[in-house]
């Protein structure tokens, strides 16, 4: 047997909410590296099917689903009763985020989730205009309750792979291509002096460039949505606008793109759904292809951590940044299917589960561009054989999002005083030692690639020549 490392202790209760293909992943991951007894941990989930996995484990498992009403009733005993402080898991669909957060602050419990998740019903309120329905309006409420709360029991917010160890990745990349130029610098230690950093190194955007190349044993039958995580989130979020960063260095606004009248308006949205809209992107094994710009909590909490305003409080440097995300090709299909009836659910959908992948790999990382050196992506190459070696029930993309949860678990207990943070706040080096066992190969690869490179040469096409990195360019009309 393997001696795993033990990175952390707690002997309070701990509350997972949401079993699905994140949960059941995380829990062999916190029984393996922070000290605890199977015992002190409940989980909570309205779909009984999923009690087998932590049957297996020893924990009880609640068949519960939590709404608005009934939340407070559910979770106060589980967090309150018996020894020790509480940690509540929060990785579900439709359980509201800041309510949750809100009820940890009461109950003294720390927090992390993995998205700002709202109550069921937000992301298909055809009630709500495209502007409320925007992650940007979603981490406004963030913000605004993290300033209300202040410091106290710690809450981690989108602890994922990405929102989440992306933002490690950012920091890091930074200081690789530092180190490449051979220009001294010393660390930053706040969100300033990274921005700083960011600019000196004449960075104008960063792609959450991600492809996901895992291939399922069976193919995709008609009117079934398959991915390699949840199907519910992938669609909530495919069909909210486009969201992205807004650089200082863009010139044009793309066709249908809106500001926002409140908060940092770090970032933009496009009028059109997110897996509807297509970006030009690389990653380091497929070379240039097409992503989709789905809305990502990432793409505005990097553009805004990565400001810098003069003394008059004016925007002197952001950077773009969003996400390009090539899912697995069943799920293009499945997308293509979707919205072709009209944004209609299928009748089926599927998460491929670790043994029904042929083969693939996940390449997750970031790719920052428009300095001397072109481009450079920084990242996660992990292939599902690796997956299936270093931890049970997850594939590829499930590991890289499950080894962050647990990355924030460790950090809360470490930090345990801290208030609402967002993973660009954390210590990305602490961070990525403890995750990087589950990363597969992380790599640097630099690329003479710009956007211009991939629009073809037999239509006429609307694209900035002098500038390769204009969003206009990246933006596939
Ligand atoms: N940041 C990242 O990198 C990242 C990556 C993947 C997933 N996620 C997010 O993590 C969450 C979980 O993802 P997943 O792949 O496990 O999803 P999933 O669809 O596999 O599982 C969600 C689970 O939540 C349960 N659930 C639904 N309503 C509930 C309720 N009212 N109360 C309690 N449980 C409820 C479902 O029954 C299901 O088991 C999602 O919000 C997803 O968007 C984040």
């Amino acid at each position: 047997m393997t001696n795993w490392p033990v990175h952390a202790a707690w002997n309070g209760p701990i509350v997972i909410i949401g079993f699905g293909s994140i949960g059941r992943g995380t829990l062999p991951l916190i029984l393996r590296h922070i000290a605890c007894k199977p015992s002190q941990i409940t989980v909570i989930d309205p779909d009984v099917s999923r009690s087998q996995w932590s049957e297996k484990l020893g924990v009880a498992f609640l068949k519960e689903g939590l709404t608005r009403k009934n939340y407070r009733d559910v979770l106060t005993p589980l967090l309150t009763t018996g020894e020790g402080q509480a940690f509540i898991v929060n990785l579900s669909v439709d359980v509201d985020s800041l309510d949750i957060m809100k009820l940890a602050r009461e109950t003294n419990s720390l927090y992390i989730d993995t998205v700002i998740e709202p109550w069921a019903g937000f992301y298909y309120n055809t009630k709500l205009d495209n502007e409320a329905r925007t992650n940007y309006m979603l981490r406004q409420g963030l913000l605004a309750l993290k300033e209300k709360l202040g410091k106290g029991p710690t809450a981690v917010s989108c602890c994922g792979a990405n929102p989440g160890m992306v933002s490690w990745f950012v920091k890091q990349a930074l200081m690789n291509i530092a180190a490449d130029m051979k220009i001294e610098v010393s660390e930053p230690h706040d969100h300033p002096g990274w921005a700083k950093l960011m600019k000196k190194l004449g960075v104008k955007g960063v792609h959450i460039a991600e492809r996901d190349t895992q291939r399922a044993k069976v193919g995709k039958q008609m009117d079934c949505f398959v991915n390699t995580w949840s199907v519910d989130g992938f669609i909530s979020e495919g069909l909210q606008p486009a969201e992205l960063g807004w650089g200082t260095h863009e010139k044009k606004m793309p066709k249908g793109g809106k500001k926002h009248k409140v908060g940092s308006r770090a970032a933009i949205y496009i009028e059109r759904p997110g897996a509807d809209t297509r970006v030009r992107t690389w990653t380091p094994t497929q070379g240039a292809h097409y992503g989709f710009l789905v809305t990502h909590n990432e793409a505005i909490s990097i553009s805004d951590y990565y400001t810098l305003r003069d003394k008059a409080n004016k925007v002197v440097y952001r950077p773009t940044c969003h996400y390009a995300y090539h899912p697995c090709n069943d799920a293009v299909l499945s997308w293509h299917e979707l919205l072709g009836a009209g944004g209609k659910r299928p009748a089926k959908w599927k998460i491929l589960e670790e043994d029904e992948i042929a083969d693939g790999m996940d390449e997750l990382g970031v790719l920052l561009y428009g300095h001397k050196k072109n481009a450079y992506w920084f990242g996660s190459q992990l292939s599902i054989e690796e997956a299936r070696k270093l931890a049970p029930y997850q594939s590829a993309t499930g590991l890289q999002v499950t080894s962050a949860v647990l990355t924030g678990m460790v950090w809360a207990i470490e930090n345990p005083n801290a208030g609402i943070v967002e993973t660009d706040e954390m210590d990305y080096k602490r961070c990525q030692s403890i995750q990087r066992p589950y990363l597969g190969a992380v790599v640097g690869v630099y690329t003479d690639w710009t956007p211009l490179q991939s629009v073809g040469n037999l239509f006429a096409a609307d694209v900035d020549k002098r500038d390769p990195w204009q969003f206009q360019n990246i933006l596939v009309p």
